[in-house]
């Protein structure tokens, strides 16, 4: 039976995979989710799962090096997915220093226990025990020419503190592999959406925004250029990599989605009022009249935009949702999940881990 270490599981990318890989694997896993629960760690995204035989949520932050140390002690973890990350821009702009902790020296925790869990005297690790870091296109920073896609082998070049702190991590994996022989692998993936995404990120937050009529606010000329992936399709993407790609390799994860902002608002609003009832009042205010242009985002990266060639051509993934499916299926999920979205965005969710957990 393969245990799984996942950090960050109580986020949005995490909380989707650990459905994902119990959806997949069922009772041949167990999964132990290790997550600090910042504002970004929402245990109410596992809540159809708290209770399951083969879970186990341990609150602690990567980089306290006792806990994670006395997790790989006490099992035989033998796949760790490592999501965990301060993952906004925005905040990274503004407060740099908890990005460097959390995800240059919390990556550096997990890869020190693991190694110090995994490697044997002679060098060499226990078989099948296996890494793999989730990073973020973001480190290879703007493309300038539209002809031009990030490949595996293109420079790093990041720009915002967020970027800067992904880059860093990612040097430390490859440092670890390069030096120590060390099992891992690193995915670097375009804008993920879908459900359990925190309404600070441009999707939800449109979505949210929309819905309550209030306005849709885009960063300078709403031309900035992302490359859409479906958070499903990452996920399976990640497995994909852990399970049939070449250990010590990196593979870059992107959705062929390439969509300016202001395309992606307009296209919110025209899907929000295709799918509410003829008799909703909403429908009246959502309209483009909505949308703001504000003042931009510092050091606005430009484009971003994956060449997924490589994990297609070695492990057979490619992004299976289009984004008018991934939208409208986004859409009615938050359609259907409005309670969370209202506890996330009053703050209610925070409560959630007292109320569950404080007692057990
Ligand atoms: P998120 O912000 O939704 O979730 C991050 C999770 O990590 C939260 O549950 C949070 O509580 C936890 N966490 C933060 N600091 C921690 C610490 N010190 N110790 C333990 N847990 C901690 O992020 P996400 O969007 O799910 O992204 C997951 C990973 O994927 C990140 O590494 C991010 O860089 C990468 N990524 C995200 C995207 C995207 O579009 N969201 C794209 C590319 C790469
Ligand atoms: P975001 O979801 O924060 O992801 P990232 O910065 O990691 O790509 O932003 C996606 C794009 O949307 C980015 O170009 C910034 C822009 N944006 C807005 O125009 N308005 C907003 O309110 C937000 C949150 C983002």
């Amino acid at each position: 039976m393969r245990t799984y270490l996942v950090t960050g599981g109580a986020g949005f990318i995490g909380s989707n995979y650990i459905h994902y890989i119990f959806k997949k694997y069922g009772d041949e896993i167990r999964v132990i989710n290790v997550d600090k629960l910042t504002y970004a760690g929402n245990l109410e995204n596992l809540k159809d799962i708290e209770d399951k035989e083969g879970y186990t949520f341990v609150k602690a932050d990567i980089c306290d090096a006792e806990t994670i140390d006395r997790i790989f002690r006490e099992n035989d973890i033998n796949r760790v997915v490592h999501f965990a990350a301060e993952s906004h821009v925005d905040r990274s702009i503004k407060d740099p220093g908890v990005f460097v902790r959390t995800n240059v020296l919390g990556t550096l925790t997990m890869l020190n226990a693991a190694r110090n869990a995994w490697e044997q005297e002679d060098g060499s690790y226990l078989p099948d025990h296996k890494f793999l870091h989730v990073s973020t296109d973001e480190v290879y920073g703007s493309l300038s020419n539209p002809e031009d896609y990030f490949y595996e082998t293109t420079k790093y070049d990041p720009h915002s503190p967020y970027s800067a702190s992904k880059a860093s991590s990612d040097f430390m994996v490859k440092a670890f592999m390069d030096t120590y022989g060390f099992p891992a692998n690193i995915t670097n993936c375009s804008n993920n959406y879908g459900p359990y995404q925190f309404p600070e990120k441009l999707i939800p937050l449109m979505i949210h925004n929309a819905l309550h009529g209030k306005s849709l606010p885009v960063y300078g000329d709403g031309m900035n250029i992302r490359d859409w992936l479906y958070v499903e399709d990452h996920c399976k993407g990640i497995d994909l990599v852990q399970e049939k790609g070449r250990l010590y390799e990196t593979y870059n994860i992107g959705g062929h989605n390439e969509r300016e902002n202001i395309t992606i608002v307009k296209t919110i609003i025209s899907t929000l009022r295709d799918m509410l009832p003829e008799d909703d009042e909403r429908r009246a205010h959502i309209t483009e009249d909505l949308i703001t242009y504000v003042t931009d985002r510092k050091g606005h990266d430009r484009r971003y935009a994956i060449a997924p060639d490589k994990i297609k051509k070695e492990v057979g993934w490619y992004p299976e949702t289009c984004f008018e499916d991934g939208i409208r299926k986004t859409i009615a999920w938050y359609f259907d999940h409005q309670e969370w979205m209202e506890r996330v965005t009053s703050g209610a969710y925070q409560d959630y881990y007292e109320s569950m957990y404080s007692n057990r």
